[in-house]
């Protein structure tokens, strides 16, 4: 962890949240679609070009999200984040839990899908399984929280994971 704690968040901070998120989205709508070459592959069959471009392109955007997302963790740890917005301590431990759970999927979803996908761990397909309903409980905590933030206690939460200009 970083001992410098900057005014706001880099704009390649910023910029990687957005990245990340938006590429996490995708996998959630579309991840089903990997179902259909992985059936094709089990029956010897050729899947369509549509199957196999989406089945391939969960590998390929999974892969994205791991490598960003360390790039991010690295990031964070030399240059610092800002310190967390004043709320009352229980806010601010549910907002710290939530970001260390979204670290965690977010490393943990592509490495147990690398593994059932190369490996055939079917532990680890189970693991993969369940990323899908508990990103969506946290995403939807994650933008509620941030949404309280900016339009009830008007503290600018939205504000600084848009631009990097400190508030003064
Ligand atoms: C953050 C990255 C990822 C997310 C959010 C994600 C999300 C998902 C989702 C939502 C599904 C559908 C599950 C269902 O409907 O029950 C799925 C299936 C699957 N994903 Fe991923 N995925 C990610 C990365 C990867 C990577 C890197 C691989 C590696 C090849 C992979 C391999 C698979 C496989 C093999 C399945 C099918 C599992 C089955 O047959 O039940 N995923 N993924
Ligand atoms: C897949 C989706 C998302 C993931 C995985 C995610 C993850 C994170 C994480 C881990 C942080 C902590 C700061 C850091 O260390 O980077 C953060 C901060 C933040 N996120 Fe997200 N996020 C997502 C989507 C969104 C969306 C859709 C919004 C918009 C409503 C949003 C708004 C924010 C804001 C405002 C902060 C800064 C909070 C602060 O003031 O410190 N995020 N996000």
């Amino acid at each position: 962890m970083s001992k410098f704690q900057p005014a706001a968040y880099s704009p390649f901070h910023i910029l990687l949240h957005w990245i990340i998120a938006a590429l996490i989205l995708f996998q959630l709508i579309f991840g089903e679609s990997i179902e259909g070459l992985k059936d094709a592959l089990r029956d010897g069959s050729t899947p369509d070009t549509a199957t196999a471009f989406m089945g391939n392109a969960h590998i390929w955007v999974g892969i994205a999200i791991l490598a960003l997302t360390v790039i991010r963790l690295l990031v964070r740890t030399v240059s610092g984040v800002p310190a967390p917005l004043p709320s009352s301590k229980p806010q601010e431990l549910a907002a710290k839990g939530a970001h260390i759970l979204l670290y965690l999927l977010m490393i943990g979803a592509p490495v147990t899908g690398l593994l059932a996908w190369y490996g055939g761990i079917h532990t680890a397909e189970e693991v993969h399984e369940v990323a899908k309903p508990l990103f969506i409980i946290l995403i939807a905590l994650h933008v509620l929280g941030a949404l309280y933030h900016q339009l009830a206690l008007k503290d600018g939460s939205l504000t600084r994971m848009v631009t990097s200009r400190a508030r003064g």
